[in-house]
C-alpha cells in the first residue's frame, strides 16, 4: 500500500486491500457517485463479513432463547452464547469466563458499576476531565445519591492527563478511580496501569473505559492489573446492542445485583430472593444473544489480524493524517500531535467554519466524519471550544483515504472562501 506521494508507510497492515474486502460496506458508492471514505470508526466501526455471516447463520439455523429451552435449538443457542463469552474472555486475557458480563453497551456497564459499588458520605470517586459522558454522568448520579464527593484529574495544555496532584486527589477515602484508556475526543492514550496501581495503593477500585482502546490496542486485564473494565461491541467490528463488563471475579460476586429478573437468581420465594454468582447475577432477562454471537466473531476476527498489527496500522495512519492535517491552513488539532501517544481519533478545528458545516461539506465529497461535542463536553470546555470535527480511522483505512480527507478540507476552505 502506497500513499499518493508514492511513499510506503511502514506499519500498515499487510494485505490491506484484502482486509478491506472483508468489509462489504467499504464498496459503497454514495449518492452523487462519491466512493465512501469512512472516517467515523471511533463512533462505530464497520463490520466484516464473518460477523454478518455469524449473526445471519445464528438467526437462520440456531435461533432460540438461551438457558431456558429444553430442546436442541435451545442447547445450540446457549452453546453459541457461552462460546462468545469464552472468546471475549480470551480477547481480554481474563482469568475466568465468569468475569465476562454481557451488557447492552459500555454505558450500561459503567452504570452497573456506578449503581452497585457502595459509596457513602465521606467517600470520593476520582474521574478525569477527558471522559465520555457515560463515565461522568453515571458517577455524578452515584455521588448525588450517596453523598460521596466527585473529584477530577485535570488536563495539560497538550491533551495529557495532569497527574501532578494525583497524590492529593486519590487518598484514603477514594473508593473508585475511573478513567478512559483512550480518549474518544483527544485521542490520548492514558497510563492505565499506573492509574490502576494508584487506585489499588489507596484501597480503591479501578474502572477502565476501554471503549476506544479495545478496537486498537492489546487489552490484557491481567497485565494492566485493574479491577473493572468495560467496552462496547460495535466499536470492535461487532454489532450494536452489546457491551462487556469485565471484573475480577471475587469483586463481581461482592456486588449486589443491578437489574432483577429471570436467570439472575438462585432462588425466589414470596419472602425473598437469593442471587446467582457472576456472570448470571448481572444478566437479568433474555440477553442480546445474536449480538453476543456477532461480538464473539468480531473479537476472533481481530485476534486473527493481531491487535499488535492493528495498533501499528492505526499509528501509521494516524501519523500520516496528522502530517496531512498540518498542511491545511487554519486547522488546529486538539490533543497530542505525536502519533505514538494517541489513538486513531483526531478532533480538530478549522478557523472560521462551524464543525457541522465542515462535516456537511466533507460528506458532500463522500468523506464521513463526526462533528459536535462527541459526548465529551468537559474536555471541549477545557480547550475553550464547544465542539469539533473528528476523523477516526481504523484497520481498513488507507493513506489514500487520508489524502481524500485533506483534499476535501482544502475544498471546504475554498467553499467558505477562507484566505491562506
Ligand atoms: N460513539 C461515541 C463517539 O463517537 C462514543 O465517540
Amino acid at each position: 500500500m502506497t500513499t499518493s506521494s508514492g511513499l510506503r508507510l511502514p506499519g500498515l497492515l499487510p494485505e490491506l486491500e484484502v482486509v478491506r474486502k472483508d468489509f462489504p460496506i467499504l464498496e459503497r458508492v454514495l449518492a452523487g457517485g462519491q466512493p465512501l471514505v469512512y472516517l467515523d470508526s471511533a463512533n462505530t466501526s464497520q463490520k466484516p463479513q464473518v460477523v454478518i455471516d455469524a449473526m445471519v447463520d445464528h438467526l437462520e439455523r440456531h435461533n432460540a432463547n438461551i438457558a431456558r429451552a429444553m430442546h436442541q435449538l435451545g442447547a445450540e443457542s446457549t452453546a453459541a452464547f457461552e462460546e462468545a463469552r469464552d472468546k471475549v474472555a480470551r480477547f481480554l486475557n481474563a482469568r475466568s469466563r465468569n468475569e465476562v458480563i454481557f451488557t447492552k453497551n459500555a454505558t450500561e456497564a459503567l452504570n452497573l458499576l456506578a449503581r452497585t459499588i457502595e459509596l457513602g458520605p465521606g467517600d470520593n470517586v476520582v474521574i478525569t476531565e477527558m471522559e465520555h459522558h457515560s463515565n461522568i454522568v453515571s458517577w455524578q448520579l452515584a455521588c448525588e445519591r450517596s453523598g460521596a464527593e466527585l473529584r477530577w484529574f485535570g488536563l495539560t495544555d497538550d491533551g495529557q492527563l495532569d497527574l501532578s496532584n494525583a497524590d492529593q486527589l486519590v487518598d484514603d477515602n477514594t473508593k473508585v478511580v475511573a478513567f478512559t484508556w483512550v480518549s474518544n475526543m483527544l485521542g490520548t492514550i492514558n497510563p492505565v496501569a499506573d492509574l490502576a496501581a494508584r487506585a489499588k495503593a489507596a484501597g480503591a477500585v479501578s474502572v477502565i473505559d476501554a471503549s476506544q482502546a479495545a478496537p486498537q490496542l492489546v487489552v490484557d486485564v491481567q497485565a494492566v492489573v485493574c479491577d473493572f473494565l468495560v467496552f462496547t461491541g460495535h466499536k470492535v467490528c461487532g454489532p450494536t446492542g452489546i457491551g462487556v463488563l469485565w471484573g475480577r471475579e471475587e469483586l463481581l460476586n461482592e456486588l449486589p445485583p443491578f437489574h432483577g429478573g429471570g436467570e439472575m437468581i438462585e432462588t425466589v420465594t414470596m419472602a425473598r430472593s437469593t442471587y446467582a454468582k457472576a456472570p448470571h447475577r448481572f444478566e437479568a432477562g433474555t440477553p442480546p444473544i445474536v449480538e453476543a454471537v456477532g461480538l464473539g466473531a468480531a473479537v476472533e476476527y481481530l485476534g486473527h489480524l493481531g491487535l499488535d498489527a492493528v495498533h501499528a496500522h492505526e499509528q501509521a495512519i494516524t501519523g500520516y493524517a496528522l502530517e496531512g492535517l498540518a498542511t491545511v491552513p487554519g486547522l488546529t488539532v486538539l490533543g497530542p500531535t505525536d502519533a505514538t501517544q494517541r489513538g486513531g481519533a483526531i478532533s480538530f478545528e478549522l478557523d472560521g467554519v462551524h464543525p457541522h458545516d465542515i462535516a456537511q461539506v466533507l460528506d458532500s465529497r463522500g468523506v464521513a466524519v463526526r462533528a459536535g461535542h462527541h459526548c465529551a463536553k468537559p474536555a471541549h470546555a477545557r480547550y475553550g471550544v464547544q465542539s469539533s470535527t473528528r476523523m477516526s480511522s481504523y484497520l481498513y483505512t488507507t493513506p489514500g483515504e487520508i489524502d481524500a480527507l485533506v483534499e476535501a478540507l482544502e475544498y471546504t476552505r475554498s467553499y467558505f472562501k477562507l484566505g491562506s
